[in-house]
């Protein structure tokens, strides 16, 4: 690092000196260089107080200025300065054209930001700030232009030539190149521009909007891909329906169109009627694809299509405001997907993700607010706060409103700020004066980082029929501020009777919210005739840690009879938790271990619940997860966290073997594979019980497990058959399968990186050398995110016994791979780095080794701006 990178503060904000109207682009896609001509019809904005007499662009160094005019005049050397980062014109008039020519080199650009080559085919990502790297421009997102776009490239290599909006002209050169010219009639910051041109084949279909508008859908892949493309296509038409009919939005283009790329650092992007996606998050079929790939095409196509309101018509007005359309998008997507399968299930699994990747991320280093307040590099800032906890804020917001204003809030905030670029403020207004609601306390959600904690008390006094909740929150410090205000938490509480059943609280509801918003409130309920079993925060309605001393007795009856399905999953996380602490305890003090007969007869009583949803049986069935436990503990100690639940899941495997045995046979699909939420739930529910029967110590269930392998006709049963043997005792019987598993599968990419990452994250001893050989198999590649996440990631991320070696054998690899990715994809870098940075939760040795290597990977030389923020800020 030659200069240390600057800070950027939120309360810096200024608006924009200038204002670009209309952007044309022309590209010329040539073997060894692109050709990037720029047009843009640049004015003086209004509502600037300042008049600088210069203009000041951005653009990265590796573009090469060929040409640059200003009215037709051509610039020479001592009109303007290039710095690092930045382009500065001495003298613009008020309005002017400003036409540029430069040069760059696409096939070089393995960051994979601006413009770039996946497997032969040009695509762009210009989130958060790649445009800069394709041109000079006023690379923010409160600059918003229509933009026109050619693409010049030779026909027979690259037939497909695509842009933002409607396609108006297209043509043939003389050469053997072609041409189309695009044009999207959306104003739209940088970020939302996109560009494809390649050898790429498309499904299509129709869809009509409410209003009777036809637009045509088209999906682009690669020939050999063609045939995965149906589900997303299903996924599209539902998300533009569903969005029509609970939110009143339509789509406004004439086309619709979605790339698959095999390169690509995140999941997928919402350019303007041109997404970009990772094939990982559009391709599925029955043969290749898990339910939950499945169901996550299904989640990514949906946000993708959602964020064309709530990102794209209305935008951010800075990088700050990303959770204005990342927080509602998620939000909306998750509701989209309750819709569509089942909406318990996938409230476990989002509070599963936020209670272990986002509450660490709040407790680590890199802790910041829903927006935050200042960055190094913006990229380091699509987390699973500004994401998850992003969403959890606004799904508070529709807590406390209900869903009729919600939905009045929302449509206000379209109206009125449609075309426009705003901040979570104008996001909260619209919410007020839709609902009349102050919602000023509440915003401390969006400026206060930290996960807040419930302690809660009660007490019944029979004498006067009344119950009272004492509840104090607190929220422990994080870097931005070390006193924290209180939150205004809504609290969603039910109260059980003896018997089991709701008793009705205010006006007969079962429900109620309780809203704190102080340190310390208590809350009486009135006419309670006898002693409840409180069930509090149903249906998770706050991000919080919420502490309440539940006896194991209490927990089991919660499991039984809440009438809020998550809060009798969450009975069951807890008694586990209960339990699996004492194991943990037990193990480091050398004790016996021993499994309480409470969670056998808790779990054989799920079991054997034919009533229950085969998805929440196995959810319920599943202990607290490593990571989980990891969270909730002080110091995480992870050889006894893992000892204790291995314990404990065989020691459930041998006493409910009859009855795992059984279910497994009643989950047995006989008619055709469909990846719908009955049939998810049956295979989620049998491969369960499979992993429980590996345990219970008979050969005959590993060739249960083997034939379920050979005779699947699914890629979910196959792969967790694969992956429960993989990491079971039977490690002679791994290698067989693994090798039968990738000759199978070598032509399909999406396959190969779940090999990858089942061995990346076996638990058994010899993992490390295991990843070490697989980074020189043919299958690995690491220019290829994908790849690199499904090796290196599943490892650091997914494997902690390995990773966490003593001998710190495995932060050693970590930061070697870091130091070689800084230099070919920094954003890929500072993501795979997270792991190291949570040193402080181990003990001294761990803490010791871990901060040796955050300090080797600062130590060497010209670290990016991406993993120097992360890294500086950790150590
Ligand atoms: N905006 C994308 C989404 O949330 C994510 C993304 C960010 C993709 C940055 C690429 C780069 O859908
Ligand atoms: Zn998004």
């Amino acid at each position: 690092m030659s200069t240390t990178p600057s800070v950027i503060y939120l309360k810096d904000y200024q608006v924009p000196p200038f204002l670009i109207e209309s952007t044309q682009l022309r590209f010329e896609l040539e073997d060894d260089r692109t050709l990037v001509k720029a047009e843009l019809r640049l004015t003086r904005n209004p509502e600037c107080q300042v008049k600088p007499r210069g203009l000041l662009m951005h653009g990265d160094e590796s573009l090469r200025l060929c040409r640059l005019a200003v009215d037709g005049q051509v610039l020479t050397a001592k009109d303007y300065s290039i710095d690092a980062g930045t382009l500065t014109i001495a003298e613009v008039p008020d309005q002017f054209i400003l036409e540029s020519v430069v040069e760059i080199d696409p096939a070089k650009n393995t960051a994979l930001e601006g413009l770039y080559l996946s497997d032969g085919v040009y695509c762009t990502q210009c989130e958060a700030e790649g445009f800069r790297r394709i041109t000079y421009y006023l690379d923010r997102p409160d600059v918003m232009s229509v933009f026109t776009t050619t693409v010049v490239a030779d026909k027979a290599r690259f037939p497909v030539l695509l842009s933002n909006g409607n396609p108006v002209a297209e043509g043939d050169d003389s050469d053997g190149r072609h041409w189309v010219t695009w044009e999207d009639p959306f104003p739209k910051p940088a970020y939302l521009f996109a560009l494809v041109a390649g050898d790429l084949k498309h499904i299509e279909d129709t869809f009509t909007t409410a209003s009777g508008k036809q637009v045509a859908l088209r999906l682009f892949a690669e020939e050999k891909d063609l045939d995965k493309l149906d589900h997303a296509m299903t996924s599209l038409k539902a998300s533009m329906r569903w969005d029509e009919q609970v939110y009143g939005r339509e789509y406004d283009l004439e086309i619709y169109m979605i790339v698959a790329v095999d390169f690509f650092n995140m999941g997928a992007m919402e350019n303007k009627g041109l997404n970009v996606f990772n094939t990982s998050c559009v391709l599925a079929s029955q043969k290749t694809t898990t339910d939950a790939g499945f169901q996550r095409v299904e989640a990514v196509v949906a946000h993708e299509y959602f964020h064309n309101w709530s990102g794209n018509r209305v935008t951010c007005r800075d990088w700050f405001q990303l959770s204005l359309k990342e927080g509602f998008t998620v939000f909306r997507d998750a509701e989209f997907s309750a819709d569509m399968n089942s909406r318990t299930v996938k409230r476990v699994e989002d509070v599963q993700l936020l209670r272990t990747a986002q509450f660490s991320e709040d407790a680590g280093p890199m802790a910041h607010p829903v927006r935050p307040a200042s960055f190094i590099e913006i990229s380091n800032f699509y987390t699973m706060t500004v994401y998850e906890k992003g969403a959890e804020v606004v799904r508070m917001i529709h807590t406390l409103l209900g869903p009729d204003q919600f939905r009045a809030g929302s449509d206000l905030y379209f109206e009125r700020h449609d075309g426009q670029a705003v901040t979570t403020d104008d996001f909260v207004a619209a919410m007020e004066a839709a609902s009349g609601r102050d919602l000023t306390q509440f915003k401390r959600w969006y400026s206060q980082a930290g996960t807040p904690v419930l302690d809660i008390t009660d007490e019944y006094d029979p004498s006067e029929s009344v119950y009272r909740l004492r509840v104090k929150q607190s929220c422990p410090p994080t870097p931005e501020a070390s006193e924290k205000a209180p939150f205004h938490i809504p609290l969603q509480v039910g109260l059980l009777s003896p018997e089991g059943t709701d008793m009705p609280l205010e006006n007969g509801a079962t429900t109620v919210t309780l809203e704190l918003t102080e340190s310390e409130q208590t809350f009486t309920f009135t006419g309670i005739p006898q002693k409840p079993v409180p069930s509090l925060l149903r249906g998770f309605s706050a991000p919080v840690k919420l502490n309440y001393a539940y006896s194991q007795a209490e927990l089991v009856f919660l499991m039984q009879h809440d009438s809020d399905g998550f809060n009798r999953w969450e009975a069951a996380q807890k008694l586990g938790v209960i339990i699996l602490q004492a194991l943990i305890a037990d193990y480091q003090a050398g004790r016996e271990l021993i499994l309480s007969d409470a969670l056998v007869g808790a779990y054989r009583a799920v079991l054997n619940d034919t009533t229950l949803d085969p998805a929440m049986v196995a959810k319920v069935l599943t202990l607290p997860s490593q990571a989980y436990l990891g969270e909730l503990s002080t110091q995480i100690d992870v050889d006894a966290i893992h000892a204790a639940r291995e314990f404990a899941m065989n020691a459930l495997a041998c006493a409910l073997e009859a009855e795992f045995s059984q279910a497994y046979k009643r989950c047995l699909i006989d008619v055709a594979y469909q990846p719908s939420a009955e049939q998810v739930a049956q295979r989620m529910l049998k491969n369960l019980c499979l992993s429980y029967l590996l345990r219970a110590g008979k050969p005959e269930y590993l060739a249960l497990a083997q034939q379920q392998f050979s005779d699947a006709d699914n890629m979910t049963d196959e792969q967790a058959a694969l992956a429960l043997v993989v990491h079971s005792n039977y490690q002679d019987a791994a290698p067989a399968m693994l090798s039968q598993f990738y000759s199978r599968w070598s032509q399909e990419s999406l396959v190969v990186n779940s090999w990858l990452a089942v061995q990346a994250s076996n638990p058994c001893p010899g993992a490390l050398s295991q990843v070490e050989a697989l980074m020189q198999h043919e299958a690995f590649n690491m220019k290829n995110p994908n790849k690199v996440r499904s090796l290196i990631g599943a490892f650091c991320g997914q494997n902690p016994v390995n990773f966490h070696a003593k001998d710190g054998s495995g932060y050693r690899f970590l930061a070697d791979q870091v130091v070689a990715l800084n230099e070919l994809n920094p954003q890929i870098a500072s993501r795979l780095v997270a792991p190291l940075t949570k040193w402080k939760r181990y003990d001294e040795t761990r803490q010791q080794l871990m901060r040796d290597q955050l300090q080797r990977i600062m130590d060497s030389a010209e670290l990016s701006r991406d993993v120097y923020e992360v890294v500086s800020k950790s150590i």
